[in-house]
């Protein structure tokens, strides 16, 4: 860093963090991949923050000498990392569908169980009987879990309304949470999840709405960034999605795609055709898809714990991915049929363990390219003065322990924006279990 000469008070900031062993982090503004993806880890540095800003990383000898901070927070020998970006989730749903969890226990398939009535559709159910408030509420204790577990930012999806008026209630709970929670949402309009019960048989009349009256009011209503389409033989095929994305584009929408999860349908050469800003899921990609995505320079957005959830056998080719070029980002999928699970340490876990993913690499997609496939790379995803200060301190000797130890919650502390949003309860004044 740049040490100025400072008067014996040393310059104001907000918060001076120390007694670091490792600050980890990728570094840039753009998506990382190949050898860039290796997070950069540094030690016997401190940060400083001020303003919401990350101001300073460096030497913490010499941060002690040119600042003079308001609060301070002793780190105990514990790793900090830029807060994890969960940039694929389903958070606005009523109940919980323990049952088809069972029922792909005994044997069952994700698409048996949905064209049974189950699966998404079961979800509909509850969100459109509930109320805006309670929704709100459910939301709202659920992002608390987020935070708690280091996510700062998540990507959130509707899509268990799939009427115009619930569609649009939905986007209002997340304006709503993201108003009342510390964590940010980006919303992303799901309205092609599945279609509704009182279009069962007439597809193409719900396409249509979607096209004509949905996106248009969505756009319109400036509550969501995105749109999405679940493309995939069973809901929406391959020239419905086209028609749908283009018509989100043409109305101002960027575009993420759920592509190739159960079958190899060339979702993901319709996500680079269209320019997607992610392709999500890619458990059944081909090498023709992958290729296309590296042509487009499209962000895969990989969610390992679905086919674990699904005892589905095919996975993600991540490997084969970052050789092409590509720079995967990772995430949750939270949702309540196919991943009930929030923790994206656990992910990490999982991405190390079944792609082969090394910890560094793994901790870059969750951040940096992240935030990127959400067009926040220039302010989220990195330790880097200029960056927003979204930080999560792990009680963890070293960064490699992120995905070598699971089941247990790492996350000590998390600050958003700069302001301390979360600190477990039993570490008040900064105590850890190492
Ligand atoms: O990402 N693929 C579609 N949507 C979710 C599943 C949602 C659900 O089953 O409720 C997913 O896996
Ligand atoms: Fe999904």
């Amino acid at each position: 860093m740049d040490v100025k000469e400072v008067g014996a008070q040393g310059k104001p900031v907000d918060w001076l963090i120390t007694g670091l062993a490792q600050v980890a982090s990728a570094k840039g503004q753009g998506p990382v991949s190949g050898a860039a993806m290796e997070a950069t880890v540094q030690e016997g540095v401190a940060v400083a923050i001020s303003g919401g800003e990350i101001v300073a990383v460096g030497d913490a000898a010499e941060l002690e000498r040119t600042y003079q901070a308001k609060e301070r927070f002793d780190g105990q020998g514990g790793v900090l990392i830029p807060g994890f970006v969960d940039s694929h989730t389903h958070p606005i749903f009523f109940g919980t569908r323990e049952e088809e969890f069972e029922m792909r226990l005994a044997g069952k398939t994700y698409v048996e169980i949905s064209e049974a009535g189950g699966g998404i559709l079961s979800s509909i159910r509850g969100v459109r009987e509930a109320s805006k408030e309670v929704l709100t509420a459910r939301l709202l204790k659920r992002l608390d879990r987020f935070i708690e577990m280091g996510t700062t930012t998540i990507e959130a999806k509707t899509g268990y309304g799939l009427s115009t008026a619930d569609e649009l209630k939905c986007l209002e709970v997340l304006a709503e949470a993201n108003r009342l929670h510390p964590i940010e949402i980006v919303p992303t309009f799901l309205g092609a999840h599945d279609v509704p019960p009182e279009f069962k048989g007439r597809k193409s009349d719900y396409v249509n709405l979607l096209m004509e009256e949905m996106l248009p009011l969505v756009a319109e209503s400036g509550l969501a960034e995105y749109c999405d389409v679940f493309t995939e033989s069973h809901v929406f095929g391959l020239e419905d999605s086209r028609r749908l994305m283009n018509r989100g584009r043409e109305l101002g929408l960027g575009v993420r795609m759920h592509v190739d999860q159960l079958t190899p349908l060339g979702g993901a050469q319709l996500a680079a055709e269209l320019g997607a800003a992610s392709a999500d899921h890619l458990e059944c990609v081909t090498p023709e898809g992958i290729d296309a995505l590296a042509a487009a320079g499209v962000i895969p957005v990989l969610c390992p714990l679905v086919p674990l959830y699904l005892r589905q056998s095919e996975e993600a080719p991540a490997r084969a991915m970052i050789r092409a070029g590509l720079a995967p980002a990772l995430a949750t999928d939270f949702n309540p049929g196919s991943c009930y699970v929030q923790s994206m340490p656990e992910v990490l876990t999982w991405a190390a363990l079944r792609y082969g993913m090394s910890t560094r690499e793994a901790l870059s997609a969750a951040t940096l390219n992240a935030a990127c496939s959400l067009g926040r790379g220039a302010r989220l995803g990195t330790i880097e003065p200029g960056k927003q200060a979204d930080l999560a301190l792990l009680d963890l000797p070293n960064v490699g322990h992120l995905t070598y130890e699971f089941g247990r919650n790492p996350v000590v502390a998390v600050w958003k924006n700069g302001r301390l949003v979360h600190q477990r309860p039993e570490v008040q004044g900064v105590r850890n279990s190492l």
